[in-house]
């Protein structure tokens, strides 16, 4: 399991004096905790240790995640980058076919935020679900890179810089394209679990 972004003991916020560290990123958890429940809940039937269901898994991804990559794309954290590429890799060795892209909601560059805090965030639950995967298996999407843990403080550090300019309005709007990106995930899972023999 990766770190917390920061030392919760530290008082300093990473390049906003005198605000707490994380406080955006503490915030957006707490407020999508039921959200990342039901989304966990929705891929719980994909057993990643079954070579169809893990291929499901990748399938239901690629619905979800490429309208949202280039939906973001130049907006938010400037340290953000795609990992759609890494999902066509893994599927084409595993010889299926990408799905059509799902629909997603029209993205502004606040509510950039919110999604890449869902697929930056992501990241951290694949270094469990890539850990339940056999020996061998492509998963160049699901394990994170080795530099994931300091990518993952330099975006909840940029959030917070972000959330500083931006206010409560800002943050409300951040939270509800969290809560969206959520529930796109959560679609692409009930559409492909209904197929799991
Ligand atoms: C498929 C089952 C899933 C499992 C078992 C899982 C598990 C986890 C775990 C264990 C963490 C915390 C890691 C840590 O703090 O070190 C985490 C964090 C997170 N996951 Fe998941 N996850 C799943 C699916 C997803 C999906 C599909 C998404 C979104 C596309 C997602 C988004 C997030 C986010 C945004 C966080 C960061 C929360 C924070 O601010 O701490 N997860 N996940």
């Amino acid at each position: 399991m990766t770190q917390p972004c920061t030392d919760a003991a530290n008082d300093v916020a990473v390049g906003t004096p005198g605000r707490k560290p994380d406080r955006a990123r503490f915030a957006l958890r707490e407020r999508t905790r039921a959200e990342h429940e039901a989304t966990e809940a929705a891929f719980a039937p994909f057993d990643l240790t079954v070579a169809d269901d893990y291929r499901q898994f990748l399938i239901a991804h690629a619905m979800a995640l490429p309208r949202l990559e280039l939906g973001v794309t130049g907006l938010g954290w400037t340290g953000w980058q795609p990992r759609y590429h890494l999902l066509a890799d893994d599927l084409a060795a595993l010889g299926a076919f990408l799905p059509a892209p799902m629909i997603a909601p029209a993205i502004s560059p606040v509510s950039a935020w919110g999604v890449q805090y869902v697929l930056e965030g992501s990241k951290l639950g694949g270094t469990v679900l890539s850990g339940r995967l056999p020996a061998g298996v492509p998963a160049r999407y699901l394990r994170p890179a080795p530099d994931m843990p300091v990518r993952w403080q330099a975006f909840c550090a940029a959030l917070d810089a972000a959330a500083a300019n931006g206010g409560p309005e800002w943050m409300n709007e951040v939270i509800d394209s969290a809560i969206e990106t959520f529930q796109a995930f959560r679609r692409s899972a009930d559409a492909l679990a209904g197929d799991l023999s």
